[in-house]
């Protein structure tokens, strides 16, 4: 990933309504708790992008400073800076609450990610919260990664408004060996959107699975017609036999059920996101690590 592609992409993210009302509930539940749990109200957001998550950090939020390679107008100070080269001059004064939301420690090679973690640990004071989010490994996205080792067999393409990217899925169990080995204690993990992984369905890393994300997208907007509210109880086809198989057929066989009652399709939308586990095994298009810093 180069670092002049970063800076001449468009816009910070891909935004629909899924990401917008029902990730944003996600992101708007936790940060205030990681808030909570640190015991302060400083938070330093890693790839902060237009600075989304200050606005779901709720009334503790007392300090607000993004980290990002790309110049975008955040509430709050803005560190230009890339993450690949470690934390960056950030200023000496600790944070509370060290965030990456959306993906984010997924845009680091696994190097780059133990030093980024390492750089957090002798930043912070003990205590202080480590919330990454990467990519789930066992994503409904790609299939065809669940077996493969850390490293580069495992870094992929990818497409970012409008721009190609190198991003590396985790597994719960990885992130948590390099969040210990940096003086991290990891405290939980949380997969975030497993049937709604933006990629699932677009044919580049698995073929013939439906388009959830823009159904229920579509639903959201009550503007889905028979055909893509269909993608929402399509089977899923063939997956490799693993744990990761399992809990995606369970959830599209949950899913059709649900297509077949009547409800309106903003309600209908909702029922289905509900269905969404609050697992933590890195099936999710996200993976949040949380950690203590010793
Ligand atoms: C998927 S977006 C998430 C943005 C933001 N966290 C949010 O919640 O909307 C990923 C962000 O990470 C930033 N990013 C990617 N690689 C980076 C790097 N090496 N250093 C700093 N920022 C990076 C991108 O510029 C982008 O803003």
């Amino acid at each position: 990933m180069a670092g002049n592609e970063l800076l001449q992409a468009p816009g910070p993210t891909g935004r629909d309504r899924v990401r917008d009302v029902l990730e944003g509930e996600f992101f708007a539940r936790l940060v205030p708790r990681l808030l909570e749990a640190s015991g302060g109200g400083a938070v330093l957001d890693l790839g902060c992008g237009d600075g989304l998550a200050a606005s779901f950090a709720g009334e503790a939020l007392e300090r607000y400073v993004g980290v990002d390679v790309r110049p975008a107008p955040i509430s709050g100070e803005l560190v230009l800076h890339d993450l690949r080269a470690g934390l960056g001059p950030v200023g000496e004064e600790p944070f509370d609450v060290y965030l990456a939301t959306f993906g984010v420690a997924s845009h680091l090679a696994p190097a780059e990610l133990r030093r980024l973690l390492i750089d957090l640990a002798r930043h912070a004071a003990p205590g202080a919260i480590v919330a990454l989010e990467a990519l789930g490994l066992s994503s409904l996205e790609w299939p065809r990664l669940w077996t493969t080792s850390v490293g580069s067999a495992r870094a992929i393409p990818y497409r970012l408004d409008g721009r190609e990217a190198r991003v590396h899925p985790w597994a719960p169990s990885e992130l948590a060996a390099i969040y210990e080995q940096a003086g991290i204690a990891p405290i939980c993990a949380l997969d975030r959107s497993i049937q709604f992984g933006p990629k699932i369905g677009d044919g580049r890393y698995w073929p013939g699975l439906p388009r959830t994300r823009r159904a229920l997208d579509a639903l959201l907007a009550d503007s889905a017609s028979d055909a893509v509210c269909g993608e929402l109880g399509a089977p899923l086809g063939p997956l490799p036999a693993s744990s990761a198989s399992r809990v995606h057929h369970a959830l599209a066989r949950r899913r059709r059920a649900l297509t077949r009652s009547m409800r309106s399709q903003p309600a209908l939308a909702r029922a289905i996101w509900a269905l969404e586990p609050r697992s933590g095994g890195g099936y999710g298009h996200g993976l949040m690590l949380v950690g203590r810093v010793r």
